[in-house]
């Protein structure tokens, strides 16, 4: 454990409120900040440190796993700086300088800065720790920890690396993408790797299709002005799922190393066949939700919602078919997909295996051969599913679907939350689950023509009632029927 300063530009929004101060309440109960780290509390507004903790004690409270203790709590309030801040001030950041260098206040000269703000003012803050020379590492290492959205699209995300390594080196850069700090998500490639059963049909040989799949009950309430910008497809395909799929399909790094894991990665999206514009009707499809109901309540269509245009075509549902045409992929289609308003909330990923090579059972009362499936439950249960065929009991040559499944303890259900994860592995300074930027270039290299079609069709939208699994249109993807989706783990 190293002792550390921390940060937080923003830490009065959402993401702070609700994951950041949580996660970092968490990892002291855990003993994991030694007993110097401190955190400071950028905030535009005026409040004094009372107020600010016990607003914090609010935001901690309702999260703390098992109930909040009064010890670590207050432990945890004591390591707390508010820190009234401009962020276009020049003064504001010597006055920050001068707080964290005068040795008498006892900051660690290690230190995180965590970006919880719009990437429209990376530069400005990353211009101003430079000029009171924050960004130093001569007296103690210096972190900058960004959130998505690493740009609108690949020209934006370069202007962004531009801005950001101005200051601050690849080495010192943290790019959050919190699915990479789920336990279940890091499990694909323990599954993968540390098991050798599977291995040898991990490959086009013997998979036919992989479908990705994230489904959300909530709708954009409450965050339509950013998410109308948006939209699913650069939302959630291009960050989340794109590295959900690249862990799928990596190869094996040499070692656990944090550039081993990620060129791995890097070598998955580059394999990538490009979809040109005239090709992304067969390779893309967009849906916004009208209005239904989503677990027996109505709720009304994304268009209206009073921060949203109406005549907005943003889509709230997207679904893509991707290969990657490598020795291990090529011709085997990996679907991705997305909604809000969905009938449950949860994320899989589902693989289907190609059918035995003699149908020796045809004429039997088994008939056509099934498909084996593994199927990964990513959340809300960590669950794994490997389908298999079996013969029914009794007379008759019959078969059924059996599954051996793994069981989820319920002291296993209270998982760390990804932030959690991931801001400790900035504390300690292992990368490997943070995004390089020649990684977040690629995914916005396979998504931009999609969406330069869809920014130039304005006119038309499929939809879907909310509550439903989305336009059944969008099965023009599919190459074949036994690609439809499958909803169930
Ligand atoms: C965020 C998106 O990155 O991920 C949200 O901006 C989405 O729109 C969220 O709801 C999903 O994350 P999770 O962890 O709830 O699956």
């Amino acid at each position: 454990m190293q002792s550390c300063t921390i940060v937080i530009f923003g830490a009065t929004g959402d993401l702070s409120k609700k994951k950041l101060l949580p996660a970092l309440y968490h990892l002291d109960a855990e003993n994991r900040l030694t007993d110097d780290t401190r955190i400071i509390c950028m905030g535009r507004s005026e409040s004094a440190q009372d107020e600010w903790k016990q607003q914090v004690e609010g935001y901690v409270t309702p999260k703390a796993r098992g109930g909040v203790n009064a010890d670590v709590l207050s432990r945890f309030l004591d390591r707390l700086t508010y820190f009234k801040c401009d962020i276009n001030e020049a003064f504001s950041y010597h006055q920050l300088n001068k707080l964290i260098t005068t040795e008498e206040n006892g900051f660690s000269q290690n230190i995180v800065f965590y970006l919880s703000i719009s990437p429209a003012l990376f530069s400005v803050v990353g211009d101003q720790l430079t000029a009171v020379g924050l960004n130093s590492e001569e007296h103690g290492w210096r972190r900058l920890v960004v959130e998505k959205p690493f740009g609108y699209d690949q020209k934006s995300a370069e202007d962004l690396e531009r801005i950001l390594s101005k200051n601050f080196t690849e080495k010192q850069t943290y790019r959050i993408d919190h699915y990479l700090g789920k336990g279940t998500v890091q499990n694909i490639f323990v599954f993968r790797f540390a098991n050798l059963l599977l291995e040898p049909l991990w490959n086009r040989n013997y998979i036919d299709h992989v479908q990705i799949t994230h489904a959300e009950q909530q709708g954009v309430g409450g965050r339509a002005g950013y998410y109308d910008g948006s939209g699913a497809l650069r939302d959630m395909i291009q960050s989340h799922l794109m590295q959900v799929m690249a862990l799928v399909a990596m190869e094996p790094p040499a070692d656990l190393d944090d550039e081993s894991l990620r060129d791995e990665k890097v070598k998955v999206l580059k394999a990538i066949r490009p979809i040109t514009e005239d090709m992304v009707d067969d390779h893309a499809f967009r849906g916004q939700y009208a209005a239904g109901e989503v677990n027996g309540k109505p709720e009304p269509g994304y268009l209206e919602d009073a921060d949203v245009p109406n005549d907005s075509v943003t889509e709230t549902y997207a679904a893509m078919k991707i290969y990657i045409d490598n020795w291990r992929w090529r011709d085997v289609p990996f679907y991705l997909r997305t909604g809000k308003c969905m009938p449950e909330s949860k994320a899989m990923i589902a693989i289907r295996f190609k059918k035995p090579p003699q149908e020796l059972f045809k004429d039997t009362h088994i008939g056509d051969s099934h498909a084996n499936w593994i199927v990964m439950g990513l959340q809300p249960d960590n669950t794994l599913r490997i389908e298999l065929q079996a013969k029914q009991p009794g007379l008759e040559l019959k078969s059924q679907t059996v599954a051996l499944e793994t069981v989820e303890s319920d002291e296993n259900k209270h998982r760390l939350d990804a932030y959690e994860a991931l801001i400790l592995d900035a504390i300690i300074g292992d990368r490997s689950l943070f995004l390089r930027a020649d990684e977040v270039n690629l995914a916005w290299k396979v998504v931009d023509p999609v969406l330069n079609k869809w920014a130039k069709d304005k006119s038309f939208v499929h939809t879907y009632p909310a509550g439903t699994w989305g336009p059944e249109e969008v099965s023009r993807l599919q190459d074949n029927p036994c690609h439809a989706w499958r909803n169930n783990v």
